[in-house]
């Protein structure tokens, strides 16, 4: 069995829930500031901080499984190629030439031992040098060294590719800011998953309303009183702190059974859906038995991309099997999309200016979790480990 000390510890934990009537409480309500979610400063130091200075998931290894391959991501504002160098490392760049500055790389996916740029046609290898210039006569005394495509620090941690859209000289310790979250998704094994589906939204809101809705689930029997609510005890889900992320644990109707059970014999993950949130924008979000990775981008004030890919642990080969996923996928779908036309309600809600302040339950502890962590973040105070 696959249940960990911690694991149990929260099944223990919404049994006696169950038991009192009882759920997580934090010390105090939290007001979060309306202006966080319209404010055009804020967002560009939102941007300029929390999407330069902390790593971002921009794909999954599935996408970079073989030398050569390479991948571009485009929403954080920093133009991002990613690849496969010969030696088997994830390496990424600034997609924009070192000549006048086009962006190498436009297709989100390819494989090439070299990448050409489409507009005078200099051509970069998988490590970023700077390989061929066209008629390099015109460019005497241009010293091909120092014109590579610009470094940025990549990693490939629990089968994600992870990227910080700022170069940077110092070498960021990844694993001691995955730590809090390793032993929980290195059990996942998402390294041997496979991509079902993987899609993309450009949402009508500020990027903290699309967050918000996988840290709390006070909201799952009203939202989605006719979907997620059946599934799930009503807001008796156990917040973990793992600062700057948070794991929540959203346990199954189901579970109630565990009580009349061998504690020896309980099983986490066929009881629970899991949201984790990895600072500052990156979900894995658990089922029973696949796996989805989300990302929510800023692009303004009021607009923001919601990134997302469908994990499931082997191929669907059978018409069955394509059947059972495609239906957990529509029903995910069709949950989210519950969420994002209720946010982009909030969104227009905001020209009222009806409220200076947003109520953070005592029980929507993962809003008030991550809130104190971007906080901090903006205030200088939270910052990536860098190797020593
Ligand atoms: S801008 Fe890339 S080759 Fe000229
Ligand atoms: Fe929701």
């Amino acid at each position: 069995m696959n249940t960990s000390t911690e694991e149990l510890n929260i099944i223990k934990t919404v049994l006696e829930f169950c038991e009192s009537g009882t759920t997580q409480l934090q010390s105090d309500v939290m007001l979060n500031p309306v202006n966080n979610y319209t404010d055009t400063e804020h967002v560009n130091l939102e941007i300029n901080t929390l999407f330069r200075n902390f790593p971002i998931i921009v794909g999954y290894a599935e996408q970079l499984k073989e030398a050569g391959q390479y991948l571009t991501h485009n929403e954080t504002g920093i133009p991002i190629l990613v690849t496969r160098n010969r030696t088997n490392e994830v390496k990424a760049f600034i997609n924009v030439c070192r000549h006048r500055g086009a962006r190498v790389v436009n297709e989100p996916c390819g494989k090439a031992n070299t990448v050409s740029c489409p507009y005078h046609g200099w051509t970069y290898d998988l490590n970023g040098n700077l390989r061929g210039m066209r008629q390099p006569a015109g460019f005497d005394g241009v010293d091909k060294n120092t014109h590579g495509l610009v470094e940025l620090p990549a990693f490939e941690q629990f089968g994600l590719i992870w990227v910080q859209p700022k170069p940077s000289d110092e070498k960021i310790d990844i694993q001691s800011w995955l730590a809090p979250m390793a032993e929980q998704l290195t059990s996942l094994n998402l390294e041997s998953h496979t991509m079902f589906r993987q899609w993309s939204l450009n949402l009508d809101m500020n990027w903290h309303i699309a967050l918000e809705g996988f840290l709390e689930t006070y909201h799952f029997c009203s939202a989605h009183k006719n979907t997620a609510c059946a599934s799930y005890l009503d807001n008796q889900s156990p917040f973990l702190d793992k600062y700057p992320h948070v794991r929540n644990a959203v346990p199954l109707a189901r579970i109630t059974k565990l009580k009349e059970q061998d504690p020896e014999t309980w099983d986490y993950r066929s009881n629970f859906m899991t949201q984790n949130y990895i600072f500052p924008c990156n979900f894995i979000q658990v089922m029973t038995d696949h796996v989805y990775i989300h990302t929510v981008i800023p692009t303004g004030p009021d607009s923001c991309v919601f990134k997302s890919v469908m994990l499931i642990p082997e191929s669907a080969l059978t018409e069955k099997a394509q059947k059972y996923w495609q239906a957990n996928y529509d029903v995910v779908r069709s949950v989210f999309d519950e969420d994002f036309e209720i946010g982009e309600g909030i969104q227009k809600g905001f020209a009222t200016k009806v409220n200076t302040n947003f109520i953070f339950g005592r029980f929507e502890a993962g809003l008030q979790l991550a809130q104190k962590a971007l906080d901090d973040a903006l205030k200088g105070h939270l910052t990536v480990p860098q190797m020593r």
